[in-house]
């Protein structure tokens, strides 16, 4: 079974991944893991502490002269913010420490701030805010860049481009290719398919700016050469659409999921959305008139491309702060400020992509199952005759 888990507070020493279930011998690229990072910390709209961190990765167990071994992968990402945070958050309690602790006591709305302070019956949410940071996406796209890894040499890949930035909206489906060519610049600063959207969403971004506001939006998901029968009908915990959702749900600020064009079908006839069948003769293969579906029938995948939608809330930490109570006096007070970020969209793409990697990347482990990786290849081989053959 493929699984994986995080650890790591935004301004601790660092953040790390567990990462279990890969089979011995797939072949792992270090400046790959990097440049995934890099596309994380992009994008137009982020705040100062991307500036501080250049992420990088370190493996720590389960990698051995660059293949995995079929053992549990650490990976770890330092953070060079820790410097400045050191005496704020000792892990060993220290004369003087609690004083120099950065208490946040004016929760934000649409924060972890309040909800958590309750939780744990704290007037100070700094722990709170420490783990529920995206900063822990990081480890989470490392751990993704794993499993795309694993993926590629079944031909799987996995992409994801900006369809929104609060009210500007790509209006229409973009196909594999541009969204590919749109992915190339690993900086690039908004990562849309339609170049003079982009323009206007950067200049979007920098009205909310100047407003001391902030910002949501929309991404999309694409992963392409996805075989039929990843995936199950049989069990509500094994539809690769609610996995699929879970694991988009959970990245911080994501607050709807889309599997294809689920949502405008729902207003639609069921002849206009319903993606009809072919079949083509010289590869064998059956083929679809449209993908409203987003490639998942049933809980299982029928072949054509997965796509995935998120949809972000806009950052809750603004400059302008709303209104608040603070924890300890009850007294209102307006919301904390920390540096943050005020649109983070494209950010957001990345993160989705090594969520849909991971859960893909679990699917594709069930399917074909193998210790090692040829042997899992083996058997994919065999089934892609059987489809052939069907
Ligand atoms: C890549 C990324 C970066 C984020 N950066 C910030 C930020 O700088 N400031 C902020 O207030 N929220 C930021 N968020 C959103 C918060 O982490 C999130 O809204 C908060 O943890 C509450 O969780 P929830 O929105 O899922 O309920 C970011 C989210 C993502 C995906």
């Amino acid at each position: 079974m493929l699984r994986f888990q995080t650890a790591g507070e935004s301004h601790g020493q660092c953040l790390t991944a567990w990462v279990s279930g890969l089979p011995l011998g797939v072949p792992v690229d270090l400046a790959f893991i990097n440049r995934e990072l890099r596309r994380r910390q992009a994008g137009y709209g982020r705040g100062g502490r991307m500036k501080i961190e250049q992420d990088q990765v370190q493996i720590l167990s389960g990698v051995r002269h660059g293949q995995t071994i079929g053992a549990p992968i650490t990976l770890q990402i330092e953070n060079k913010d820790w410097s400045h945070w050191e005496d704020a958050l000792p892990v060993e309690d220290a004369p003087g420490a609690a004083e120099k602790q950065r208490r946040l006591t004016q929760p934000r709305p649409g924060h972890a701030d309040l909800a958590g302070a309750l939780k744990f019956n704290l007037k100070d949410a700094r722990y709170i805010v420490e783990r529920a940071s995206a900063r822990e996406t990081a480890a989470r796209v490392a751990a993704g860049a794993l499993a795309k890894l694993f993926l590629r040499p079944f031909g799987l890949e996995v992409l994801s481009h900006t369809v929104a930035i609060g009210s500007h909206r790509l209006e229409r489906q973009a196909g594999w290719e541009e969204v590919v060519a749109a992915c190339e610049e690993t900086d690039a600063e908004i990562r849309c398919v339609d170049p003079q959207l982009s323009g206007a969403m950067k200049k979007l971004i920098d009205h909310a700016i100047a407003a001391r506001d902030s910002l949501g939006g929309v991404f999309e998901v694409l992963a392409h050469n996805v075989p039929p029968g990843l995936g199950s009908h049989a069990h509500w915990d094994e539809r690769l659409d609610a996995r699929l959702a879970q694991a988009l749900m959970s990245i911080q600020a994501v607050k709807a999921v889309e599997i294809g064009t689920g949502v405008t079908n729902a207003a639609a006839f069921g002849s206009q959305v319903h993606d009809e069948i072919g079949y083509d003769p010289a590869r064998r293969r059956f083929t679809r008139a449209s993908n409203h579906a987003g490639g998942l029938e049933g809980g299982i995948t029928n072949g054509e491309d997965v796509i995935v939608r998120g949809y972000l809330k806009p950052i809750s930490t603004l400059r302008r702060p709303l209104p608040s109570v603070d924890l300890e006096t009850k007294q209102p007070v307006k919301a904390a400020y920390e540096r943050s970020d005020v649109c983070v969209v494209p950010a957001a793409g990345v993160i989705s992509e090594a969520m849909v990697a991971l859960v893909l990347a679990a699917a594709v482990r069930e399917k074909f199952g193998g210790d090692t990786l040829e042997e899992a290849l083996r058997s994919f081989s065999a089934y892609q005759q059987q489809l052939e053959e069907f």
